[in-house]
């Protein structure tokens, strides 16, 4: 069976066609962030209008790398949400129109659900039932993933994500839009026990988070240090330090306390923070010694690509779980909404 898959959930327009014998076949991507980044961030309405430019040129590329032909084509997937909804309907009109064009089933896939099986696309993938650690712009969660789309969150963020935390910490210290990998690229040259920033929830039971007071204190940092007039290259290095260690060690925190809980020696990391290179390697190590064993997708498949899209698009189709003629987009949908997978035997 091949799928089709359309990611355009927020500033990445992607296109993916995906084999369940052969594997991925193709993947297109086009980022918007050049287009966002005098904003200073993601803006929706210019987002949705950039999908629509975007979406077909790239299917037809993914089509052509495929060596594949809309009658070989068994499914459409696309992100039905969370997102930007403006941006979600691009993708969901698009693919619910060429399932009706192709006559073959319309598959709304949960954005979240994409990241969490992005490790299937590995030659190693991660046995199930496992824990999941997802970090990505909107989203940090630790996840007890008993199976494809069978889902019990067992703790979240009160407030801002580890994404945000990494770009509004950014953002203050004055870098462009994403802030998350240029904050990582910063403080690989900056000193970590220079400031020491508040690593929230860690010393609390539970596996919950909270990221919103790091950034105030990233902001009294930066305006003392400004005022001290020494808000030099180094020290805002340092500051980046900082910042990453206390979120990457307020996520191993958490994350090796769930391993204990639940006893699981399967972990996985995905989402766009997963593609840090601090937390990969400290969590590894973290990990291990916990006698667990981590999978990552590989950095590209971190971050929104329609590859994820179509691996779960495919888990969804083979169960025969597909749409009616509705275009369904929705801009909030809790994982817990999705129920387990039989697969359909044929
Ligand atoms: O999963 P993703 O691509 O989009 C969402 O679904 O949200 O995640 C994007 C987030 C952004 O907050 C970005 O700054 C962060 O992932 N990110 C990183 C790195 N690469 C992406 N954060 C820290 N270090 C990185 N290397
Ligand atoms: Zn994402």
């Amino acid at each position: 069976m091949r799928v089709l898959a359309l990611e355009s959930s927020c500033d990445e327009s992607a296109v993916a066609v995906y084999d369940d014998a052969a594997g991925l076949l193709s993947h297109e991507i086009h980022s918007q962030v050049d287009l966002h980044r005098v904003y200073g961030g993601v803006v929706p309405e210019l987002a949705s209008r950039d999908h629509v430019r975007r979406l077909l040129p790239l299917l037809k590329t993914a089509l052509a790398d495929a060596n594949t032909a809309p009658g070989q084509i068994d499914g459409v997937a696309y992100t039905a949400g969370p997102g930007l909804i403006g941006a979600l309907l691009t993708g969901a009109a698009l693919g619910r129109s060429l399932a009706y064009a192709w006559n073959v089933p319309a598959i709304a896939v949960h954005h979240l659900e994409g990241h969490l099986l992005a490790p299937l696309l590995e030659p190693d993938p991660p046995p199930f039932p496992h824990l999941a650690l997802l970090v990505s712009g909107g989203h940090t969660m630790l996840i007890d993933v008993a199976a494809p789309s069978s889902y019990v969150v067992l703790g979240e963020t009160r407030d801002d994500a580890a994404g945000e935390a990494f770009d509004k910490s950014a953002k203050l210290l004055g870098l462009p839009y994403p802030g998350g990998p240029e904050l990582a690229t910063l403080a690989a040259r900056g000193r970590a026990d220079r400031f020491d920033f508040p690593r929230p929830m860690l010393d609390r039971p539970g596996l919950e988070f909270s990221f919103s007071g790091l950034k105030t204190a990233v902001s009294l940092t930066v305006k003392e240090c400004a005022k001290a007039g020494a808000i030099d290259d180094a020290t805002r290095a340092d500051i980046a330090a900082g910042v990453q260690q206390a979120i990457v060690d307020t996520l191993i925190g958490k994350t090796l306390r769930a391993i204990e809980q639940t006893g699981y020696e399967t972990l996985v990391v995905a989402g766009g923070v997963g593609a840090n290179r601090s937390l990969r390697e400290r969590l590894a190590e973290g990990a291990r010694r916990a006698g667990a064993r981590v999978y990552y997708p590989r950095i590209e498949f971190c971050t929104d690509n329609a590859a994820m899209i179509a691996v779960a698009g495919m888990a969804r189709l083979k169960a025969g779980k597909v749409e009616s003629n509705a275009i369904r987009a929705r801009a909030t949908w809790l994982l817990s909404e999705l129920g387990p997978l039989t697969e359909l035997s044929t």
